[in-house]
């Protein structure tokens, strides 16, 4: 498990990374990926959306585009305050601190759920994408960003001390296991050479609450 994959240290790594996150997330995450998955998502303006590990809100703005009727979730304080910078604490958009894993939200609370670049220091992703499931209604999609297992093995040792990357072959595990029958992948790059995305469109079942219990 990689440095970044307990909750503890993400904090203190946004802590002090929130300070510059808006200057250098374009060119890992930019505008393009976020627009290009964003049409991939799908909603339309009735839906209640959950951006869960909003951050900043960088894909909270983009969710926005769509409907006004967005909630965003983060652990990490100091990442949710310039969120309210943008978009006021008590604003447009319902913030919410909390973890990924233990969503404070009830069953099938949202039409649909996106986390965009959070996936990775989650220590049971399996266990956030049940919670996805859960708070989701059912036919609802549910959209994730990670980062794409590299192909060199040097890259994949930084990678594995690191966060999760991870491969499709992992993903289809994951969200299988997660209780996802209907997924696909997707990679999204900036530019040739720069870290890749893997991208999951997944949709949660129509007998969701018969998969097994979440
Ligand atoms: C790379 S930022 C992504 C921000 C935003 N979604 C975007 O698209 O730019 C990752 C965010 O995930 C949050 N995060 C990490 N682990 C989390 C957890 N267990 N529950 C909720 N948020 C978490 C971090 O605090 C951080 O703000």
């Amino acid at each position: 498990m990689g440095v970044l994959e307990d909750k503890a240290h993400a904090r203190l790594f946004y802590k002090y990374l929130s300070r510059v996150y808006d200057t250098i997330n374009p060119f890992i995450w930019n505008d393009e990926m976020r627009n290009e998955a964003l049409e991939w998502f799908g909603i339309d303006a009735s839906d209640r959306v959950l951006d869960v590990g909003c951050g900043t809100g960088f894909a909270t703005e983009g969710l926005l585009g769509y409907t006004d009727d967005v909630w965003g979730l983060d652990q990490s304080a100091h990442q949710l305050e310039k969120a309210y910078a943008k978009f006021g604490k008590r604003g447009r958009v319902k913030f919410h601190r909390g973890d990924a894993e233990r969503l404070p939200f009830a069953d099938d609370s949202f039409d649909a759920y996106w986390s965009s670049g959070s996936i990775e220091y989650w220590p049971d992703p399996v266990a956030a994408l049940r919670e996805a499931r859960r708070v989701t209604k059912p036919g609802g999609p549910v959209l994730i960003v990670g980062p794409d297992y590299p192909n060199s093995t040097v890259f994949q040792r930084l990678a594995d001390a690191i966060m999760l990357f991870y491969d499709e072959a992992e993903a289809d595990r994951m969200f299988a296991e997660a209780g996802f029958e209907t997924f696909e992948h997707r990679i999204q790059q900036r530019a040739s050479g720069t870290p890749r995305a893997i991208t999951t469109i997944a949709r949660v079942p129509d007998d969701n609450n018969a998969v097994d219990p979440v």
